[in-house]
């Protein structure tokens, strides 16, 4: 508004000017016109001035913009007046501008003109000479009145300001249809968003800013609101405050809690050895909720209500286990078959071929569906959050969106993703992509595995890859793809209940008749092929054949709990490394010694707490695995700040824990030599590195895993309520 008023006043001015001095100019021109058709009369009556020249004035006069005429002789003396000119005026005067000056050469007169203000106004003198044949006979002078100049310089800035008003409105209609259009347009682009099309390029880098900035305020928001370490108190709280208490169900195969029957007729429950169970219970016992799994002990049946459920931890109640019953057929197709002979030595590069049967995948995605359903059963929203984990369940996130469009879907895959070309070997490659896209989240240990799973989508499926935001858009939904390294609860309440480790060491050394200045080393793991279990016994053999004098002092004690052990090559592994053992056993050992101790069983946590409490070095020699949670149990055991972790660089543990002694578990010597060093460390070197390893796993532990995925969703969660009502705002406005 004031711009527009500056504008018109600017306007106003030039247009003044330019008008004034074109009345001016004009005026003058009339003047010179007038005398000039009067010449001849005003040369005849200029030597003999009487009313002759005066009656010729006079007629001048008629003229109504012209008040009064004078004629003054050359001497500027005057001839004759008409009665009205002004006194203001005088020849002498007015002669002085029309006369050149007495020293001037050659008779130029000229035309002037002066302008003043009377009381009746404004008025122009216009003084013109009078010339007989070239020879100045004076001039005549003509005074204008300028009140009609004035009058119509009123109508001329009328008119402009009306111009202006015209102009200003005419601007602002084509500024309103302008936005009209471009929000039109913006409407259409903000739509083709909602629908999932993603945005234009153009405008990429500027909603990339802009997510990154949104991003990182929430972020410190976060951090600022709640401050300190992850406890399940705060995940609760960041449960409650971002996605208001919302009930989460797990979805998993393993159960948490394993009811058997013993063989005299009772019922025990047994904590199965999972490193999902591991990083997962922690998290439901802090958020309760529903955990949907097979339900696989011999007593699970006696022990639940009719729907299936019981509640659990035992004592503690603090959230549901719900079980889905399989039959035998079931269990073999789809989690013997498909997932552990197929999916399982697919995304683990350890050498063990994936064996594809069309019947398995069949059951596979059979099975899929009844766990699907089960959840499905468990919600009591249209909208719930759903946690789907690991690669027993590829299918089952598009299986739950098809039932519950709106639920937020995160996928956890604990194991590692194969690179595009090995995964492309797969027959049902596009199906199980299509399966995980059903998530809205989907979550990887470490970035590799999430590039490795976008490469592998670009590859073999129609989709948009939004690289900035780690998202991929397909069927008009984008699934967000990110890191989440999995950790272990802080603190570990597994280590709160173990006793003193010297107790844990005393107990151990008696159990296994090992000397007091006996060295131990410990490992703990399913038997699996991917855990390198045969490597690590290789590698201590390698160890006591080159430092001899630890033969007779180290013991390695391998706690390996038996695992899918119907499948073949479990079977294999098993002997393999029972062999393994005795030969070393056999080379090395002596009456009393045996430097390889194997326990092929279950163990519950309390003993495998013990056993990490005991030893003076932890071996974790993974050919691959997607985190390991044994070396970040093992650090957690470690409340003394002693003990050595000897880890293999094909962990996504290895990424965070640096402080270990990193080996190549293939490499003998390399992984000897570190064991060496393990048992020569000096104690301050040893609390130095726990020490940092259990900063970082203290800050970096399973609830802030869980947190910030549960944050992501809740972002989601706003991200789509807003877009949902934006979309419903622009299908009114498009109604309307
Ligand atoms: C890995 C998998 C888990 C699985 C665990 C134990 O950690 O990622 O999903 O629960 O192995 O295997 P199991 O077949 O006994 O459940």
């Amino acid at each position: 508004m004031v711009c527009l008023g500056v504008l018109t006043y600017l306007a106003w001015r030039v247009v003044h000017d330019t008008t004034r001095d074109w009345w001016e100019k004009d005026i003058n021109l009339r003047a010179q016109l007038v005398v000039n058709g009067a010449r001849q009369g005003l040369i005849r009556h200029w030597e003999t001035p009487g009313d002759g020249l005066k009656g010729l004035l006079t007629e001048i006069l008629h003229d109504e913009r012209i008040m009064g005429v004078a004629a003054c002789n050359a001497d500027a003396s005057l001839l004759a007046e008409t009665q009205d000119f002004p006194r203001r005026f005088n020849c002498n005067e007015l002669g002085l501008h029309v006369r050149p000056a007495a020293n001037a050469p050659g008779p130029e007169w000229k035309v002037w003109w002066t302008k003043a203000t009377l009381p009746g106004g404004d008025v122009q003198v216009s003084t013109i000479p009078v010339l007989d044949q070239d020879v100045p006979l004076g001039f005549v002078a003509l005074v204008h009145d300028l009140n009609f100049v004035a009058r119509r310089e009123g109508k001329t800035q009328r008119f402009i300001l009306v111009a202006f008003a015209v102009l200003a409105g005419a601007a602002s209609l084509i500024t309103l249809v302008a936005i009209r259009l471009s929000w039109r347009s913006w409407s259409n682009e903000l739509r083709r968003l909602v629908r999932g099309g993603g945005p234009r390029p153009e405008f990429q880098p500027l909603l990339q800013d802009v997510r990154e900035l949104i991003d990182r305020i929430s972020t410190e928001r976060e951090a600022d609101i709640q401050g300190g370490a992850w406890t399940p108190q705060r995940l609760k709280h960041t449960l409650n405050r971002h996605l208001h208490g919302e009930k989460v169900v797990i979805l998993a195969n393993r159960e948490p809690y394993i009811h058997e029957r013993t063989e005299d007729g009772r019922t025990k429950v047994l904590h199965p050895a999972s490193g999902l169970v591991t990083a997962l219970e922690p998290v439901m016992r802090a958020c309760s909720g529903t955990w949907v799994a097979h339900g696989g002990g011999s007593a699970d049946r006696a022990t639940v209500d009719a729907k299936g459920r019981v509640k659990v931890p035992p004592g503690e109640e603090s959230y549901v286990v719900r079980r889905v019953w399989l039959s035998p057929e079931e269990e073999k197709g789809y989690y013997y078959g498909f997932s552990n002979e197929g999916l399982w030595p697919l995304c683990h590069l350890a050498h063990t071929r994936p064996l594809f049967r069309g019947e398995d995948y069949k059951c596979y995605r059979a099975v899929n569906q009844k766990f699907a359903d089960a959840v499905c059963e468990e919600v009591d929203s249209p909208d719930p959050i759903i946690l789907v984990q690991d690669y027993h369940f590829a299918l089952a996130p598009k299986m739950i969106r098809d039932r519950l469009p709106r639920a937020t879907v995160l996928m956890f895959w604990h194991i590692p993703w194969p690179n595009s070309e090995r995964f492309g070997i797969c027959p049902w490659r596009n199906e199980l992509l299509e399966g995980m896209l059903g998530s809205s989240i989907l979550g990887f240990h470490t970035p590799v595995h999430c590039n490795n799973f976008v490469d592998s989508v670009e590859r073999f499926m129609e989709s948009r890859t939004d690289r900035g935001q780690s998202a991929i858009v397909h069927h008009q939904r984008a699934t967000l793809v990110r890191p989440y390294p999995i950790s272990v609860e802080w603190p570990n309440h597994w280590a709160q209940l173990s006793p003193p480790v010297a107790e844990c060491r005393a107990a151990v050394f008696a159990e296994l008749g090992l000397k007091p200045d006996a060295l131990l080393g410990v490992g703990v793991d399913r038997l699996d092929y991917t855990k390198g279990i045969e490597e690590r016994l290789l590698a201590v053999e390698r160890m006591l054949e080159r430092y001899p004098a630890f033969v007779g002092r180290f013991t390695f004690v391998q706690l390996a709990a038996p695992s899918r052990t119907v499948i073949e090559r479990y079977q294999q592994l098993n002997a393999q490394i029972e062999a393994t053992a005795q030969r070393i056993n056999q080379r090395f050992g002596r009456d009393d010694y045996r430097p390889i101790v194997l326990f092929r069983a279950h163990h519950e946590p309390p003993t495998v707490f013990k056993y990490y409490r005991a030893a003076d070095l932890c071996y974790v020699s993974s050919l691959h695995d997607g985190m390991n949670l044994v070396a970040k149990e093992f650090i957690a055991a470690r409340d003394d700040e002693k003990g050595v972790l000897v880890l293999s660089s094909f962990t996504g543990a290895s990424h965070e824990l640096t402080e270990a002694l990193i080996v190549n578990p293939y490499d003998f010597d390399e992984a000897a030599s570190a064991l060496v060093m393990a048992l020569n460390m000096s104690v301050e070197e040893q609390q130095d590195r726990m020490r940092s390893m259990r900063s970082f796993v203290a800050e970096f532990n399973v609830y802030r895993w869980a947190g910030r995925m549960l944050v992501d969703a809740a972002r989601l969660r706003r991200r789509d309520r807003l877009t949902g009502r934006l979309s419903e705002h622009l299908l009114t406005a498009e109604g309307g």
